[in-house]
């Protein structure tokens, strides 16, 4: 499966994430990478948010990842930005078949993400507030 999506405004972006909530399920991991302000961690509050996480979501990128729960879902979400092919993401995610995974900067680290459902969510700055998104996943 490929998608593109073109968002116009944030109000896009949250329509988005209704839209991907869906596939937030436990051993699913959804890889984010775009530029810098591309808007990844602001995609991810939106997703926390349609998942019922009323706690405030901050970036990840210095404690590296943040954990959330729901009442039926644990959720991790996790920054590599400072991360290299040397670490080792089973440092940090200690049951990722049981969670919803969210990693931004996937491609920083080595793992093998294809053991996993996964979705690559990839963001691209076209202006202020437009964004154009793309989303791959393998079946
Ligand atoms: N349609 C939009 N979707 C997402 N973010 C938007 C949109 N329009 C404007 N923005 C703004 O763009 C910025 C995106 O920053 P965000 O921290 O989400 O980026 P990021 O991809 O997580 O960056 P980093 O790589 O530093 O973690 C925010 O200030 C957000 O308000
Ligand atoms: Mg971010």
């Amino acid at each position: 499966m490929r998608k593109e999506v073109e968002l116009a405004s944030l109000e896009d972006t949250k329509k988005l994430a209704k839209e991907l909530v869906k596939l937030a399920k436990p051993g699913v991991f959804f890889l984010m990478s775009g530029y810098l302000g591309a808007g990844k961690t602001t995609l991810t509050k939106s997703l926390l948010k349609e998942l019922g996480v009323e706690e405030s979501v901050t970036s990840p990128t210095f404690v590296i990842m943040n954990q959330y729960d729901n009442g039926s879902l644990n959720i991790n979400h996790m920054d590599a930005y400072r991360l290299t092919k040397n670490d080792d993401l089973y440092l940090y995610l200690e049951t990722p078949e049981q969670d919803f995974n969210i990693i931004e900067w996937y491609d920083n680290v080595d793992f093998d993400y294809d053991n996993y459902k996964n979705y690559k969510i990839n963001i691209t700055k076209t202006g202020d507030t437009t964004r154009l998104v793309t989303i791959e996943s393998r079946d």
